[in-house]
């Protein structure tokens, strides 16, 4: 039974991570006609700061508000903390109640011929992405498993498609079926532009993951890895894989994700970005 929900850790510093990249690749791939983004692991769509999740550990204290707060021109980040502004009643400020989530950020970034799927499996968190979405005829939404159906979502489109891959790692083996879901699914459809996110909790974990994704041997891959080490946060970092990211992208967005560890990371430890095009 899942029993992970997003709003714990809604707006922390790997969402801020993970939601820049995404923004940048919805801006960048949704130049190409007809385009979808894939969100098969969707959570609620949008989290209220006052909502008992959001406030327990109010993680987004050291993610995106430090990035609100922060005294930044950098275009590309603009671009996300304006969807973000944008989610929020008074559109421009910093003021924010609300955090929006990846399905959020695409239905605001995307252009009316696009097209959104959305895929969630909790119950509850599927009953609320329901209803924050029901009026947009872009979005399909259904209550699948990630797992076993992500083949099927990919190929009811067309054109150029870009997947969200964004699991919990709630699951034991969750590393293990990530790697399965991504080597059936990137051999499948070899066009399809894929962002893998991963976090870094234990050390030897992770390197494993990362290695046994490498060893995959898929073609186009790039490996971003962040650790900032932050002393009272358990997770140390986040990272991502991207397979068939635009060309351009490792010259658009290094100096952005530069500008995004400075603000996040604790101003006492080590922190860095390998950013590896494999
Ligand atoms: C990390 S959250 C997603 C956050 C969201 N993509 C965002 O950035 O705002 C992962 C979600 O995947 C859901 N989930 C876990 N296993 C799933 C599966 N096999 N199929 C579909 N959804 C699943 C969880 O319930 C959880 O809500």
């Amino acid at each position: 039974m899942l029993s992970y929900r997003h709003g714990f850790h809604a707006g922390n510093f790997a969402d801020v991570f993970k939601h820049f990249i995404l923004v940048y690749l919805l801006n960048k791939l949704k130049a190409s006609k007809p385009f979808s983004f894939i969100d098969p692991f969707a959570a609620a769509g949008k989290y209220l700061l006052e909502d008992p999740f959001m406030n327990k550990n109010k993680e987004y204290l050291n993610g995106i508000s430090k990035v609100l707060h922060a005294d930044i021109s950098d275009p590309l980040i603009m671009n996300y903390l304006d969807l973000v502004r944008k989610t929020n009643p008074n559109k421009q400020g910093n003021k924010m109640v609300i955090y929006p989530g990846s399905c959020f950020l695409a239905q605001l970034a995307l252009d009316q011929d696009d097209y959104i799927y959305l895929s969630e499996l909790h119950n509850n968190e599927f009953e609320i992405l329901k209803k924050n979405f029901e009026n947009d005829s872009r979005i399909v939404i259904e209550k699948k498993d990630a797992y076993a159906s992500l083949d099927k979502m990919i190929t009811s489109y067309q054109g150029t498609r870009l997947v969200l891959i964004d699991p919990s790692y709630e699951l034991k083996n969750e590393y293990d079926k990530i790697c399965k879901l991504i080597k059936h699914n990137a051999g499948q459809f070899p066009d399809v532009c894929f962002l893998v996110w991963y976090p870094i909790l234990e050390a030897e974990k992770t390197n494993a993951f990362v290695k046994q994704f490498i060893d995959l041997k898929i073609k186009n891959i790039t490996n971003i890895h962040i650790e900032l080490k932050n002393t009272f946060l358990r997770m140390q970092g986040t990272g991502f894989f991207i397979i068939n990211a635009p060309s351009t992208m490792q010259k658009d967005i290094v100096p952005s994700l530069d500008i995004l560890l400075h603000i996040l990371k604790d101003s006492d430890h080590f922190a860095k970005i390998n950013y590896n095009v494999l």
